[in-house]
């Protein structure tokens, strides 16, 4: 079967009914869960700490709903006004920007704490016409320069992809080095042909100090046993900070800002009981 990004532009391919099916489909859900379970670890926000994050062709928003449940706020962008038409019926917290990235981003220096992308970046390594500028290390020149702008000194961006050689590697690294991020690529289960995954793991700031993190190794054995506990832990870690932030008046307080700032309904008003912690009985 041919790679979506060979068939059609992403506006085109991900059109009303590709889009739908993309979203229900559990096995898809399972996959961009657990890619971006691993993204979330690799961009190391402080435990306990809420960040505004980018989602860089977030889609239907199933990157987006973890960075929620993780307490997170977050913007996401994509070409596919289907695909954003999903995310927006399904009520996902993130602003949406409809947004070729290949144009490159218009955000304010420094908006962003953190970037993800998961399952994006091959799309910019197709040529969307023939026309000088439209060529792939343009347009990946737009899209590195401006979200290095786009991102805090010092912050990460993660970029899950799928390259389908080495000098496609060789030509993306070259060109975000070039906008000024240092990081690297991280690849984990490398040896497997299904389990395999490529993160472009990039530094904005940081003089070279930060160490690209270590990919996670084939340990042998059935690797879908080995997601599994993984995504166990996760699911584990991702409750624990969930019930942390419940608990944290002030991220109650931003959530509450934030809905009534959206024009959601009924959000109840703050009182000296807003997340309280219980006081010691004695
Ligand atoms: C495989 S889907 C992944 C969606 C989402 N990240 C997820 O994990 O579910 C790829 C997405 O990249 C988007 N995309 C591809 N090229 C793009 C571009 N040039 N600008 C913005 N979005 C793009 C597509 O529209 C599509 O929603």
């Amino acid at each position: 079967m041919s790679r979506p990004e060979l068939v059609a532009p992403p506006e085109i391919y991900y059109g009303d009914t590709e889009a739908s099916k993309y979203t229900q489909n559990t096995r898809i859900q399972q996959i961009q869960a657990e890619m971006t379970y691993r993204a979330m670890e690799l961009l190391n926000i402080p435990e306990g700490e809420t960040a505004f994050l980018l989602d860089i062709g977030c889609g239907s928003g199933l990157s987006g709903e973890i960075l929620d449940e993780e307490g997170h706020i977050w913007a996401g962008v994509d070409v596919s006004p289907s695909m954003l038409e999903i995310a927006l019926e399904r009520e996902v917290e993130g602003d949406l920007f409809l947004q070729d990235i290949g144009q490159g981003f218009g955000f304010r220096p420094g908006s962003f704490d953190g970037a993800i992308s998961i399952s994006v970046l091959q799309w910019l390594l197709n040529a969307e016409t023939s026309h000088p500028t439209s060529s792939p290390p343009h347009r990946l020149t737009r899209f590195f320069t401006t979200l290095h702008s786009a991102l805090k000194n010092p912050s990460r961006a993660i970029l899950q992809f799928y390259p389908t050689s080495d000098d496609q590697i060789q030509l993306i690294t070259s060109i975000a080095q070039k906008a000024g991020f240092g990081g690297g690529i991280v690849v984990d289960y490398p040896n497997s042909k299904k389990a395999r995954k490529v993160f472009l793991c990039l530094f904005v700031g940081g003089g070279g100090g930060q160490q690209v993190p270590q990919g996670l190794a084939d340990e042998g054995g059935d690797e879908r046993v080995q997601f599994e506990r993984r995504r166990d832990r996760e699911t584990k870690r991702k409750k624990s900070a969930k019930s942390k932030h419940t608990q944290d008046k002030d991220w109650v307080l931003k959530k509450k800002d934030l809905y009534r700032k959206r024009g959601k309904e009924g959000v109840p008003r703050d009182s000296k009981y807003t997340a309280r912690t219980r006081k010691p009985v004695f």
